[in-house]
């Protein structure tokens, strides 16, 4: 009878939920951003070493790389509004005689060759041609000096409807979501991969267990977003609209599976060496 396999669903249901419930709320032990910083001291990173930060934003990264280890950073970025509020940022901390701000792109750096110890890509490398950059990062890196990169990847759960639209309002490269180009194009520029480590959704699951509510405020400004949709892209426009859903879909995506945020350690390695994946 339908009402006994209503029953028996319940009751299974019932107990598999308490049982995987006390798992579930067990933390798995995420990190959070502030490992990237651990992992870059990890590399041995000396005072007054040169690193630059490429895509620096508001240099607020730059400045806390020279707080930590009293190097002397380089922050680069081509937004004018970013290299006005970087500018901003490192005097109000009176860190100018540590960090430079610079306008510049990764495809063309404002810097000699060989001219910096490592080079700090945090979540920019979505944005840009791979292949070029790499090049351009292996040029102005001394041999055996050391690249930390953050990069989100698109997995395989993010469906292609869904990669589209992301892409298109962020303005992602598609190729350079993509972690099998990612890795030609580093090893083809001449790095040698030391390290790789698949974040997936840490980061996330780390704001959630502090009591951090953003992501579930993300998810009610989707629903909102989808529900109002015509109306607010004619108060908004378009293009707003899509900027801004899409940004809140990222870590939505993160915690899917979708994205996978990960980071890379290579090295610049003496002439003759051997360019392999760890
Ligand atoms: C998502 S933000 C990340 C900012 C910062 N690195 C962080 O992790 O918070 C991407 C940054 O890359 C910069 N960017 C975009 N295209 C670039 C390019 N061709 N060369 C260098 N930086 C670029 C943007 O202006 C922006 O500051």
């Amino acid at each position: 009878m339908t009402s006994s396999i209503y029953e028996l669903y319940g009751e299974i249901w019932g107990k598999v939920d308490s049982e995987l419930g006390a798992d579930l709320r067990k933390s798995l032990n995420p990190r959070n951003p502030s490992m990237l910083y651990d992992m870059f001291g990890g590399l041995g990173v000396k005072p007054d070493a040169k690193v630059l930060d490429v895509g620096c934003r508001d240099a607020s990264h730059a400045v806390e790389l020279a707080r930590r280890f009293r190097c002397q950073v380089i922050a680069v970025d081509p937004v004018a509004l970013h290299i006005e509020k970087a500018k901003k940022l490192v005097s109000n901390v009176g860190l100018e005689h540590h960090v430079e701000v610079k306008a510049g792109c990764i495809e063309a750096l404002p810097l000699d060759d060989a001219s910096v110890d490592y080079i700090w890509c945090r979540d920019m490398l979505l944005h840009v041609d791979l292949p070029e950059s790499f090049t351009e990062c292996f040029r102005v890196l001394r041999t055996e000096g050391t690249m930390l990169i953050y990069q989100v990847f698109a997995t395989e759960m993010c469906e292609p409807l869904e990669a589209e639209r992301l892409f298109k309002a962020l303005s992602f490269v598609p190729e350079s979501t993509m972690e099998e180009n990612f890795e030609t194009a580093a090893q083809k520029a001449g790095f040698k991969i030391i390290s790789k480590e698949q974040l997936d959704s840490e980061w996330r699951e780390a704001e959630i267990e502090v009591g951090d509510k953003s992501l579930l405020d993300h998810l009610l400004y989707i629903a909102r977003m989808r529900r109002a949709r015509d109306e607010m892209i004619r108060q908004y426009g378009e293009v707003r609209y899509e900027v801004n859903y899409a940004g809140w879909l990222l870590g939505i995506y993160q915690m899917l599976g979708k994205l996978c945020p990960t980071v890379y350690i290579l090295r610049k390695p003496s002439e003759g060496a051997q360019a392999i994946v760890a």
